[in-house]
């Protein structure tokens, strides 16, 4: 997987507007950030099938602040592969703010991705020679967005991620914390439906962890819709749901973290 898979969107159809609200259903509900339908994920090897995931339906609204956590191996980055439309069900439905996701060419999912999604990734994924607003404006790049609009964009994300004196360093002139928080802006420059974590304390001490979640929590009660995977209980412990994940299932019940398994 690389950047350009991750933020590149549809550019047959330049669009500098942010992405669109979600929207209603004929009966005024809200539709569902994410909605997953008995789906599956299956990988081959040779003769033999590994059921990364299986029989897992799934619904997140918008505005909640849910962790998935599970042991190693258990499906997690399946799972968001999955949710982040970065890999194909085996069966099953997803809907993504209502849209089906199955229906889709690797253009429209290229699209929804740019536009509907915001990634963070335990590794932070940025590029080291590029200043940390310019890193940040790279999803509007792909999106079409003009020079002037992207850079203003692109400081107004930092400078909520509590980096706005920070724009023109470079990766390596930023701390573990603050390069994550780079990636944080990056992924919410766009204004996605959907913030998409995965494991994004893996690499951070114990402050700089606490200052991400606290950043979390901020965007959470923004009315941000974060999915945030991780199998340490005092990161999950931080969501106001929690979804457990054993052997590719997901658990029926969503016992309070901590609880015995
Ligand atoms: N590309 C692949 N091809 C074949 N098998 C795979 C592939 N990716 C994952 N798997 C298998 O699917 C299962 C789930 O893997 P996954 O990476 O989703 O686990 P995880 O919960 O993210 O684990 P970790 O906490 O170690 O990151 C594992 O048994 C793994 O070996
Ligand atoms: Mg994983």
């Amino acid at each position: 997987m690389s950047l350009f898979d991750l933020f590149s969107g549809d550019r047959r159809t330049p669009d500098a507007a942010p992405a669109r609200p979600l929207p209603a259903d004929p009966v005024g509900e809200r539709i569902p950030v994410i909605e997953l339908v008995d789906v599956a994920k299956t990988y081959r090897m040779g003769t033999q099938e590994v059921h990364a995931v299986r029989n897992v339906s799934l619904r997140i609204d918008a505005g909640e602040f849910v962790a998935i956590i599970g042991p190693s191996g258990s499906g997690k980055s399946t799972l968001m592969n999955v949710i982040g439309c970065l890999d194909v069900l085996s069966s099953g439905e997803y809907r993504l703010a209502g849209e089906d996701v199955g229906v889709m060419d690797e253009v429209e999912l290229a699209h929804v991705r740019n536009r509907r999604i915001g990634f963070v990734f335990q590794q932070f994924h940025l590029l080291p020679s590029l200043s940390a607003w310019r890193n940040v404006e790279l999803p509007l790049v792909y999106a079409g967005v003009g020079r002037e609009q992207r850079r203003r964009r692109a400081v107004e994300a930092l400078t909520r991620v509590g980096l706005g004196d920070r724009i023109d360093h470079k990766p390596g002139e930023l701390s573990g914390g603050q390069q994550q928080r780079v990636a944080v802006a990056r992924a919410l420059v766009g204004d996605p439906a959907l913030l998409l974590a995965d494991e994004p304390t893996g690499n951070l001490d114990s402050t700089a962890t606490e200052d991400a979640l606290l950043l979390f929590d901020e965007l959470h009660r923004q009315g941000r819709t974060i999915v945030l995977i991780t199998h340490e209980t005092e990161v999950a412990e931080r969501a106001q749901r929690v979804v457990r994940v054993r052997d590719g299932v997901v658990q029926p019940d969503e016992r309070p973290v901590g609880a015995p398994v």
